[in-house]
């Protein structure tokens, strides 16, 4: 913004200008040209938020853009998270961006940017709290682009750089989602400011690897949208019906042994068929991404207790085919489950 000729700047946090590296930003944004203030406001606070934008109106020039982007994090299992923690991501974001939207509705802005996260859509274990602040950011960019207001929220993935993310970079790193640098997030943004789309996710992804919650709805979001996601294609044929009676079996042990080895990140020669699955490193986590494979992949159904009961592949996989040819307790396939602990729809 510096850069293209902005006349004046306003930087907020909370320290202001007694933030560390303060002084060292402001000689660099004021010798790209714009005037520079920096302010101590806690956007979180309403009367300072409030008294803030009450003296920009009136000192002028008029307001032509608002970043928001302050943000905390505080993760913890969402069955841990005590009130104080549910609401803590919120507090900076929540209020104050509503508070900004209510304030400068009737201005003629240029841009509206809030400072989204990634997490608000992919369902980050241990984010439940910082999941929904970001997620009303969402929807409140929404709800301003149908009133025909600019708003941008920018879901970001994983940036460079010490920030907030620092603690849990290694974490993302392994699961998926590698770090941006600044010259292309920028550039990312640039180009969603001009999409004029209300939500953008930008983020570096290695879908192989993403094992977030909301990976399966976001594939198939962007299939519908008509977005190649390779991994969402990958062996989308499993088609036991096609198959001979005798054939069955060993297709069905091919298939669960291929779903737990992507589940767990397991080479071949890992995926052991005759280990338990928590033997092999099935947690409660990653029991949900596996049944959801086997539901969306297969149009099988498995109670989470069970699969970490300390079954393996090659028991699993005769449990299925057994409830497949509804041979289990020499009963057809039906609505209730025909088995204690895993049952599948009829074929
Ligand atoms: N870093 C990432 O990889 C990443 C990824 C996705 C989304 N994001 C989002 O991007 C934004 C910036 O992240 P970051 O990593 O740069 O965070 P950061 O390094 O922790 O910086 C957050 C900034 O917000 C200010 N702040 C926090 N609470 C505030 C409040 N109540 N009022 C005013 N200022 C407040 C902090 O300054 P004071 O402490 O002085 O107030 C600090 O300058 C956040 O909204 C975050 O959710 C970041």
């Amino acid at each position: 913004m510096a850069r293209e000729g902005i006349q004046r700047l306003v930087l907020t946090s909370r320290r202001g200008p007694g933030a560390p590296g303060a002084a060292e930003l402001e000689a660099e944004l004021v010798a790209l040209g714009p005037s520079v203030e920096l302010v101590a406001c806690d956007v979180a606070d309403p009367e300072a938020l409030g008294a803030l934008l009450d003296r920009l109106r009136r000192e002028g020039p008029p307001l032509r853009a608002v970043f928001h982007s302050a943000g905390l994090v505080d993760d913890e299992l969402i069955a841990r998270l005590d009130p104080e923690q549910l609401r803590g991501p919120s507090l900076p974001k929540v209020g104050p961006a509503w508070q900004l939207h209510a304030a400068t509705r009737d201005l003629e802005l240029d841009a509206f940017v809030l400072y989204s996260s990634a997490a608000g859509t992919l369902a980050q274990i241990g984010q439940a709290n910082y999941a929904a602040a970001n997620a009303y950011l969402d929807a409140l960019c929404q709800l301003r682009r149908e009133a025909g207001l600019p708003g941008l929220s920018m879901a970001w993935g994983l940036w460079a750089g010490p920030s907030m993310a620092t603690s849990v970079r290694a974490q993302l790193e392994s699961q998926g989602v590698s770090a941006m640098e600044p010259a292309p997030a920028i550039a990312g943004l640039r180009r969603a400011v001009a999409l004029g789309d209300a939500h953008v996710v930008l983020g570096a992804f290695d879908w192989a690897k993403v094992r977030f919650g909301g990976r399966g709805q976001l594939l198939a979001i962007l299939q519908s949208e008509g977005v190649e996601a390779e991994e969402a294609a990958a062996d989308s044929s499993f088609d036991l019906d096609a198959l001979p009676r005798g054939e069955r079996g060993p297709a069905i042990q091919a298939f669960v042994l291929d779903a737990v080895a992507r589940t767990l990140r397991l080479s071949p020669e890992e995926a052991d068929p005759k280990r338990s699955l928590t033997a092999l490193g099935l947690d409660s986590m990653t029991s949900v991404e596996l049944r959801d494979e086997l539901r969306e992949r297969g149009a099988f159904e498995v109670r989470l207790a069970d699969l970490l009961r300390g079954v393996s592949v090659a028991e699993l996989s005769e449990q299925l085919l057994a409830a497949y040819e509804g041979e289990l307790d020499g009963d057809e396939v039906s609505e209730a489950p025909a088995s204690p602990w895993l049952w599948c729809p009829a074929p």
